[in-house]
């Protein structure tokens, strides 16, 4: 087997591995060096226009996680977890926002505004147009890319996670102050270990058939 198969087949034993973590072992904690790694994957997630309009909370304060797991019908990840992350996605994207993200490209590109021109109508007349309904869901969207590269690059590390919507979201924005911040919760991911006793681990994975959901034209 050559070594570009040999990869593709690993990535999705890694895929088969994980599944979504009922229940963590809280004496096992992620080290700080793979919890780097992890937050760096989600830092290279693809976005709409790169604008990444969100930000990732890394919640390891218990007191805190005993506050949000009230507002996440008591599930026990929330606690048990090494950490808990809360991608939360901007509520409004404004003028603002667009200019500090094309300041960034020209800098980090040495380009100059001018050349950025193109872009920036394209964003102005596109999302900054959005009303602000659609706006906060184009937001969410960007976010749960982050939260599916997180997914992939856990099981890649053999760290586990679970991908929860199960949670009050107005009660997660007061109790992390997002409201201020022009922020609100859409999606959270606890990160740890597996407890050797969660039944779930040994579930055979229930997926639609390849040509359920495939088609190839
Ligand atoms: C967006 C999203 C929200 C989910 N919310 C919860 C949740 O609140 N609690 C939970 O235990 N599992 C939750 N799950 C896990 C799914 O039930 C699980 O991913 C699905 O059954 C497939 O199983 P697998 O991930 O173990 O392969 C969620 C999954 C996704 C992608």
């Amino acid at each position: 087997m050559n070594s570009e198969v040999k990869t593709k087949n690993t990535y999705n034993e890694d895929l088969n591995w994980r599944y979504a973590t009922k229940k963590f072992d809280s004496r096992k904690e992620i080290s700080e060096e793979d919890l780097n790694t992890l937050l760096e994957s989600v830092q290279l997630s693809a976005s709409s226009y790169g604008l990444q309009p969100y930000e990732v909370i890394v919640v390891k304060d218990q007191k805190i996680r005993e506050k949000l797991k009230a507002a996440a019908w008591n599930q026990t990840q929330v606690t048990d977890a090494s950490y808990l992350m809360v991608f939360a996605n901007l509520t409004h994207v404004n003028e603002a926002y667009v200019n500090t993200y094309l300041d960034n490209i020209a800098e980090t590109r040495n380009m100059s505004r001018e050349d950025l021109k193109g872009m920036e109508d394209m964003i102005r007349n596109t999302t900054l147009q959005l009303p602000a309904d659609a706006q906060n869901t184009w937001a969410a969207k960007q976010a749960y890319i982050a939260l599916g590269n997180l997914l992939s690059a856990a099981a890649s590390q053999k760290i586990d996670a679970c991908p929860m919507e199960g949670f009050d979201a107005a009660k997660f924005d007061e109790i992390l102050g997002l409201k201020d911040r022009n922020l609100t919760t859409a999606v959270i991911a606890p990160i740890g270990y597996r407890s050797e006793d969660d039944q779930y681990q040994h579930l055979t994975k229930v997926r639609k058939s390849k040509s359920d959901l495939i088609e190839i034209i």
